[in-house]
């Protein structure tokens, strides 16, 4: 059965990548060439590149040789944890203001800016819009940072945006007013983190450059960054701030702005393998006909426009609904699927039905989580054969049927941690409904911002995409 199930996928996935790599020019596409360099591939609409957890050796805030798993999961607990109190905080605040502090964040990308290209580490924001990195000359820069800062003296293409570009340089990018100094004619911009941390500088217009392990690193010209010059607060060991949000300057809206990248998905690899392999990160074309068979529920504008609300309504355990209200998924505009949070998150209403449906499936005895600031329902298998677990399916609005589902495997549900027998629920009892990367592992996940639709399916995403 699996066999055949993957087969299908491969198969699949082979129509899927051989339509990508097709290239029919058209208005669009030839707009799109003269901003991406793809002559060296034959020109594929496809950008590949990788996604670093917070936690793999390529990161810059890997954690110290010698963390257990479980110390990583209580770091990883306690960021989910103050990201949901944020999340919940956020929609109090300047909708502008991105609600994070700057640190809780869980992948890198590496990103070049300038000709010749300088390289960066990025952290990814799902929660901001702005991709800004630290920027000569410096007033205020902070120190650790993996790669030399930006000097755009030494760019060939290096354009400031103007104060008076009436597209750009205007409040509802920023949510504060951007200033035009005396003399000058720049768009100096200001942002702000909701642990107090500030960056300030100028909206410039530089040549971008992603790793692509698609084909030839595309290169696309005025592309809109934030260049900062006075850093203050806590920014530490990345060179700046990759916005993945749903607004117009995150840097999946400026790719799709381009015509033919109007796209964005990843697969991300299971929790369990994210401090060995990298996760796949794709820009490509939004293909109507859907070779992949993705299941599509539609965005919602939620209660802050830059996340990826959905419209969940009910869960299942072992194949049986659990019977819980598709109202109370609905505290505050939908649920949102978010890759910056580790822990699938669920108000206690939620929670508690979830944890007792799966009680009473799970024959094994249940035990105190060890990590006991988690509280997750955990159960020993010690001397258990060949334990097995119930399946867990998620409920949606559908695109186009009533429902659609998301399966979760054993490695969204209990990833098993090393040396010892007991395995605890991914999920976690908090004031926010949030399904985290741990639960969207293991499935491609694809981003269309335009046409307001997620649409998933199940893949084995440690193997290449
Ligand atoms: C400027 O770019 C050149 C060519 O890549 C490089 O050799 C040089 O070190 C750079 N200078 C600075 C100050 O970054
Ligand atoms: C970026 O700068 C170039 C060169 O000055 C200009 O032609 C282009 O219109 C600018 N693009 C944006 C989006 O500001
Ligand atoms: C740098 O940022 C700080 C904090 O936002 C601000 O008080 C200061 O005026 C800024 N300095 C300059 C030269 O803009
Ligand atoms: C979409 O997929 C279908 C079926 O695989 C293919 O024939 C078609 O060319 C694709 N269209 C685009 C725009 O990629
Ligand atoms: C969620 O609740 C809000 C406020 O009651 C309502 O306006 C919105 O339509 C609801 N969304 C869904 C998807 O049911
Ligand atoms: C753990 O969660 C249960 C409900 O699931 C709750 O009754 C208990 O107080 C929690 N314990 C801690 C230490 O938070
Ligand atoms: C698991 O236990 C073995 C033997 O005690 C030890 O060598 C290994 O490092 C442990 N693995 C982890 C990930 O803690």
């Amino acid at each position: 059965m699996a066999a055949v199930r993957d087969l299908s996928l491969t198969a699949r996935w082979m129509l899927f990548l051989a339509v990508f790599m097709s290239w029919q020019y058209s208005t669009q596409a030839s707009r799109f060439l003269q901003s991406i360099d793809t002559s060296k591939d034959g020109g594929s609409k496809i950008i590949r590149t990788e996604l670093i957890h917070r936690d793999h050796p390529l990161s810059p805030i890997a954690p110290a040789e010698g963390t257990t798993f479980s110390e990583r999961l209580q770091a990883a607990a306690k960021r989910s944890r103050d990201r949901s109190l944020l999340m919940s905080r956020g929609r109090r605040l300047s909708a502008f203001t991105t609600p994070f502090t700057s640190e809780s964040f869980e992948y890198v990308i590496s990103i070049s800016f300038g000709t010749p290209p300088q390289l960066f580490t990025g952290m990814v924001d799902t929660g901001s819009d702005l991709v800004w990195i630290q920027c000569s000359p410096c007033i205020n820069c902070y120190t650790t940072h993996p790669h030399p800062v930006f000097d755009p003296t030494n760019s060939s293409t290096e354009a400031y945006v103007p104060c008076t570009d009436t597209n750009l340089c205007i409040p509802t990018n920023f949510g504060v007013t951007p200033t035009c100094e005396a003399n000058s004619n720049y768009c100096q911009i200001k942002y702000s983190y909701q642990d107090g941390s500030q960056t300030e500088g100028v909206l410039t217009n530089e040549t971008m450059t992603l790793p692509n392990t698609a084909g030839a690193a595309p290169v696309a010209s005025n592309f809109v960054i934030g260049c900062m010059n006075n850093n203050t607060g806590i920014f530490e060991n990345y060179d700046g701030i990759v916005g993945f949000a749903r607004g117009p300057l995150s840097l999946p809206s400026q790719l799709s702005k381009r015509g033919d990248l109007n796209v964005f998905a990843f697969c991300l690899v299971p929790y369990t393998a994210t401090t060995t392999l990298t996760s796949s990160l794709i820009f490509g074309s939004r293909n109507e006909t859907n070779p992949l068979g993705l299941e599509y529920t539609p965005l919602l504008d939620g209660s802050d426009t830059s996340f990826y609300w959905v419209d969940m309504v009910g869960v299942s355990v072992a194949g049986v609904d659990t019977g819980i209200p598709s109202a109370l998924f609905n505290t505050s505009g939908g649920v949102i699927f978010d890759s910056g949070t580790t822990f699938t998150q669920f108000v206690p209403a939620i929670y508690d039905s979830i944890k007792q449906s799966v009680a009473n499936v799970i024959p094994y005895p249940i035990v105190p989580d060890s990590s006991s600031s988690l509280n997750r329902s955990c159960y020993d298998v010690a001397g258990v054969q060949n334990p097995t677990w119930p399946t867990m399916t998620y409920h949606f609005t559908g695109v186009s049927s009533a429902i659609v589902d998301f399966e979760l495997d054993l490695e969204n549900l209990f990833p098993q941690e090393p040396n010892t027998t007991v395995f605890c629920l991914s999920i976690t009892s908090a004031d926010s409904n949030i399904i985290g990367n741990i639960q969207q592992a293991n499935h491609y996940i694809e981003h269309d911002v335009d046409l307001k639709r997620i649409g998933w399916i199940s893949k084995d995403c440690t193997v290449a995409v």
